[in-house]
């Protein structure tokens, strides 16, 4: 099997990356990350070797008695960056390089004390996935070529580095008024997963292996938020067996990350947009720590088997749920979770490839790729083997699974392979063939039932002919309750209507943002002016790109709006990731 990645430069047939040694200095006077990686091979090497950059300023490139390499950079393409070709010499084992990484770095954002819940220090964090690892550090940044690493990570002396890897010592710095800070990450991981925060940062345990980290002003919220991580925990190992990543903390990051959650190994990422005040997102921590199985033990091969990741990580955040709260929870969970599968599937058209599972992403950017398809799609193939081949014998089989291929990475066809094996005659029952490799949405999906559900969405496609909620009723709704009604509304509604929402529920100063964003989408669709104040604010705060693209999409295409959009924009950009800047431009240019 020959082993390319459609995105990346490197030929892993050639030679790979076994480990790196990283000394990086943080300097946020010039936003710039300076220092060496030293590159170990898995076997003695010589020859060129392929890395992938982006961004990065080479100053050069050494073998392990310091001679000097040769090294050149080619032109940059706009989705990849630019391959560093090193020559190596015969037998070669190792080679250092020296570099620093550029202030418009893809992964990294660098914030502005202001940009912080403190307010007084500065803040950066890095997100690799999916292709983005390669503007950090020069490496093999496909999914395929796992390494392990130490790190050493140099601060303003007054600043805490915290690492997805395991924390060894903290020490002095080398220049006055620094502090140096080593990490070392034993398993290997796909380059994506290299994950660190740079900030004021505090920490509080949570249970016997796990701690919750952020900013002191955020620290007593997150640990109320997320205190039930090790009930979760107990039941991701009931699914799928032994966690073998040692801890499981996580990082509450600041408003601007782009994500609602990352499944950095041993460091979780989270958005602070989940501290809702009752424990109602915290399925985005589950989804999270099941990928510390299906994600980080079992990777997917590249972006194109990305379904593998994503699919098996929503279909267990979902078991989960229903360990913990019941199978009413997870009916509902999947019914919101196909709501948003109709959508993106209707935006693509249903025979659009980028409704199949395995997709042929070559050529394309996997941030503009990026849609709900992989996980819920993903989540409902994976559900529907679940109920062909029964819960006892496809629990054994995703135990058996994770531990086939535990610390590799694999492609659809090898996932395809093993479920023919392993569980023979249920692939051609449930036409594994057509879920996997055809577009759109095959008929025998498993429906979720719920009452609950059905009353609900009911009531909302009523709204035109005058069905409204009974207001005592509606008050007592779950958050899950209103994230369904509201998305089951119509897009636009009458300014009386939207008056009638807000006055009798309180909507636009909801601290769920799930719900606040879901009746912003609405209330801003509709033109309705007393709410655009508060989208105005929360796209100042939030930088999430779930939240930032429908309601950028919304302003943007609504002819009252538009104008608000742009100036939203303008005012917030240099707030935003990188990766959710590039989004929003995208939505506006179109
Ligand atoms: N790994 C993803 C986030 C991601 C995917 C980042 C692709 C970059 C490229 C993470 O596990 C995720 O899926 N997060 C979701 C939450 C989840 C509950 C669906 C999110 O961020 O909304
Ligand atoms: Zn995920």
């Amino acid at each position: 099997m020959s082993r390319r990645d459609p995105h990346s430069f490197s030929d892993l047939d050639q030679g790979r990356v076994a480990s790196m040694d990283l000394d990086l200095n943080v300097d946020f006077s010039s936003s710039r990350l300076h220092g060496k990686a030293t590159l170990n091979l898995a076997a003695p090497g010589g020859g060129p070797l392929d890395l992938d950059t982006r961004d990065l300023e080479i100053r050069g490139v050494t073998d392990t008695d310091g001679n000097e390499l040769a090294w050149e950079i080619a032109e940059q393409d706009d989705i990849l960056g630019s391959c560093l070709r090193v020559t190596l010499p015969v037998g070669a084992q190792a080679f250092t390089i020296d570099y620093a990484t550029s202030p418009q770095a893809s992964a990294l954002q660098w914030l502005e004390p202001a940009q912080t819940d403190g307010g007084k220090h500065p803040y950066l964090f890095s997100q690799c996935q999916a292709i983005h690892a390669r503007s950090v550090i020069p490496c093999q940044d496909s999914p395929l070529a796992r390494f392990t690493f130490h790190a050493k990570m140099t601060v303003p002396e007054d600043l805490t580095v915290v690492m997805a890897a395991a924390p060894g010592q903290a020490g002095t710095g080398s220049q006055p008024g620094t502090r140096s800070f080593s990490f070392e990450m034993p398993q290997s991981i796909p380059p994506y997963l290299f994950a660190f925060a740079v900030g004021n940062i505090v920490s509080q345990d949570l249970g016997p292996r796990s701690r919750v980290y952020t900013e002191p002003e955020t620290l007593e919220k997150s640990a109320w938020e997320f205190a039930d991580v090790d009930k979760m925990l107990l039941a991701a190992e009931d699914v799928f067996g032994p966690y073998l990543w040692d801890r499981f903390d996580f990082l509450v990051m600041p408003g601007s990350f782009p994500y609602g959650g990352m499944e950095n190994p041993r460091l979780t990422f989270l958005t602070p947009t989940l501290l809702a005040g009752d424990r109602s997102l915290v399925n985005v921590l589950a989804h999270e720590l099941a990928h510390s199985w299906t994600g980080n033990l079992v990777t997917n091969a590249t972006m194109d088997d990305f379904w593998l990741n994503e699919g098996f990580t929503v279909w267990a955040e979902r078991r989960i749920l229903e360990n913990l709260d019941g199978l009413e929870a997870k009916s509902l969970a999947s019914a919101i979770g196909r709501n948003g599968l109709m959508e993106a599937m209707n935006s693509f058209g249903m025979d659009s490839p980028f409704t199949q599972l395995q997709t042929d992403s070559k050529g394309s950017d996997p941030d503009e790729f990026y849609s709900l398809v992989p996980y819920e799609k993903g989540y409902l193939f994976v559900a529907l083997l679940e109920q062909a081949a029964g819960r006892e014998k496809f629990d054994a089989f995703i135990k058996k699974y994770i531990k086939h291929f535990s610390f590799t990475s694999i492609t659809t066809a090898q996932f395809e392979e093993f479920l023919n094996a392993e569980l023979p005659g249920i692939p051609d029952q449930v036409r594994a063939n057509e879920w996997i490799h055809q577009a759109g949405l095959p008929d025998n999906n498993p429906v979720f039932e719920s009452e609950r559900l059905a009353m609900l969405e009911n009531l909302a496609k009523s709204w035109s002919d005058g069905g409204r909620p009974d207001v005592a009723a509606a008050k007592k709704w779950t958050p899950e309750d209103w994230q369904i009604f509201l998305q089951a509304l119509p897009r636009t509604l009458p300014q009386e209507d939207c008056a009638w929402l807000d006055e009798n529920f309180g909507l636009t100063g909801q601290g769920n943002s799930e719900i606040l964003c879901n009746w912003l989408i609405i209330a801003t669709g509709s033109g309705y002016e007393p709410t655009f104040d508060r989208t105005a604010r929360f796209l100042s705060e939030v930088g999430r790109m779930k939240y930032l693209k429908p309601l950028y999409t919304t302003l943007y295409s609504g002819k009252k709006t538009k104008g608000l959009a742009k100036e939203i924009f303008a005012a917030n950009a240099n707030g935003y990731h990188p990766i959710a800047r590039g989004g929003i431009e995208r939505i506006m240019a179109g």
